[in-house]
């Protein structure tokens, strides 16, 4: 079995690249993607590049080119739900695309004709994420993600996103993976550690907490690869 694991940023790969010692580094489209063999197990680890197009690109390249049959997001997230604290953990059970507007021509917000509003995740791969969590006495949160290509830190903008899809946690690539996970007919599992809240003091809490935040998300996801 095939599982591509992305993250968007660096900082987001790093804690599995340092685990699985053992990688082959292949150059494609533009990036590099880490592949690691595990018995019958294969991984194909790649840094994104932060945002939807960057993120689809990455998904599409693990399916189309290098045979994924699961995708795993593995990052940080801004908490819009007041009961996430930094550093929890937050399963994505839908996710949607909090900038899309064609409003103009009567539709919602965050609807494109012919797509949908939501994109489910693999309750598959959540169960087993969940299971994980249960064992290990992990608090992991389930909630709606919501995307977009822009770093949420104002309080107006969240609270805007929180009413309009009832979101828990925003970020910048978790549905743009979704939707080509959905139209390619792969599972798609988004695991996201809290960095900060997005409001004002969004941006000084994600400096200090991406990298610790990245760890934890990490922890999940290779406890996770351990059973699949
Ligand atoms: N990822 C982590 N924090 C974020 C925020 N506030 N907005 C968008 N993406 C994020």
């Amino acid at each position: 079995m095939t599982i591509g694991i992305i993250g968007a940023m660096r900082e987001e790969i790093t804690p599995l690249l340092e685990h699985y010692k053992k990688h082959e580094a292949i150059a494609f489209g533009g990036n590099t993607f880490y592949k690691v063999t595990l018995g019958n197990k294969t991984l194909i680890i790649a840094c994104s590049r932060i945002g939807k197009v960057h993120s689809a690109l990455t998904a599409s390249t693990m399916v189309l080119n290098f045979g994924c049959e699961k995708i795993i997001f593995n990052g940080v997230a801004g908490g819009i739900n007041p009961s996430y604290k930094i550093g929890d953990l937050v399963l994505a059970s839908k996710l949607c695309q909090h900038d899309v507007d064609i409003t103009a021509f009567g539709h919602p917000y965050g609807y494109f004709s012919e797509s949908k509003i939501f994109t489910e995740s693999d309750c598959v791969l959540n169960g087993i994420a969940k299971a994980i969590a249960k064992e290990n006495g992990i608090n992991l949160h389930e909630g709606v993600v919501a995307t977009g290509d822009q770093f949420v830190h104002s309080k107006e903008r969240k609270e805007w996103i929180k009413k309009e899809f009832n979101a828990d946690a925003i970020e910048m690539e978790g549905a743009s993976v979704a939707v080509v996970c959905d139209n390619l007919n792969v599972p798609i599992c988004v695991i996201r550690a809290i960095s900060d809240n997005a409001g004002d003091e969004a941006l000084v809490s994600y400096e200090e907490f991406l990298e610790s935040s990245a760890r934890v998300s990490a922890l999940l996801v290779i406890k996770m690869i351990e059973k699949l």
